[in-house]
């Protein structure tokens, strides 16, 4: 495996963020502290990958948790079966009733499921703090409160697990989801992208990304893949943040 950069060189976290913390509205006009950085789980996380025993969504989680703060504003671009978007609102949920996940997906089914997670994992408070839209992803403006910034957006791409292998996610919507992402992020935020390569269509998807990660501009992003290069058909992990 290996840890490849596309653009610039990058430590999970750039350092930038650690040396500048700022704060900024995420959800409406709310004010959070500034972005806080320790890699607490993180740097196991990427061990426990180098060394084959944690896969890469393990190491999304782990980013994800040391990016995101409880009372923040987040996006599951692909709900699937409602795993990511239930990390993402315990990483995000605070007890006031603050902080609060944007899922999409375009089967009814994923929606539903993802609904049932949420009700057998969460009380009814929390389960207000998501909102689940019938939708594609690359519509996601539509559904945000005009104004609102996110700090981190998950993609999970690929066909539902457990379901038809024929609805999959394709360049021609990831492409606008993803530019319609970088749009609605805070600064500080992460585009956090899981690609799988194994089904047809998959590698594809995986050169759009790719590109996409490798023109956004070096002064405001920090973009990087985690990949096994010796088994090319796990998938990858590719972190895009936004400076
Ligand atoms: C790999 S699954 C996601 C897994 C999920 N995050 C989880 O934790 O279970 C990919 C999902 O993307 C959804 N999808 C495909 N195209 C989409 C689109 N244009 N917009 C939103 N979701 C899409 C599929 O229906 C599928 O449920």
């Amino acid at each position: 495996m290996g840890l490849s950069v596309l653009r610039p060189s990058l430590s999970l976290i750039p350092s930038p963020l650690r040396s500048r913390p700022r704060s900024f509205p995420l959800y409406r006009r709310r004010s959070v502290p500034a972005v806080r950085i320790c890699c607490s789980g993180a740097e196991e996380a990427l061990f426990g990958f180098i060394a084959g025993k944690k896969r890469a969504t393990e190491v999304a989680h782990s980013v994800w948790r040391n990016v995101l703060r409880k009372g923040d504003c987040a996006i599951d671009a692909t709900c699937g079966n409602g795993h990511d978007t239930l990390a993402l609102l315990r990483m995000v949920a605070d007890e006031s009733g603050s902080g609060f996940i944007y899922g999409f997906d375009i089967q009814s089914s994923a929606i539903e499921s993802t609904r049932c997670l949420l009700e057998d994992s969460l009380d009814p408070d929390q389960r207000r703090l998501v909102k689940l839209s019938l939708l594609c992803h690359s519509k996601m403006e539509e559904v945000l409160p005009e104004g609102t910034m996110v700090r981190l957006v998950a993609f999970n791409l690929g066909y539902l697990p457990g379901g038809g292998k024929d609805i999959i996610t394709l360049p021609g919507t990831t492409l606008p989801a993803l530019h319609a992402a970088s749009r609605v992020l805070a600064p500080g935020g992460l585009i956090s992208v899981l690609v799988y390569v194994g089904h047809p269509g998959g590698r594809e998807e995986l050169e759009t990304v790719q590109s996409f990660a490798s023109s956004l501009p070096a002064e405001s992003w920090s973009c990087c893949k985690l990949e096994r290069l010796n088994r090319p058909s796990a998938p990858l992990l590719l972190l895009l943040l936004k400076k």
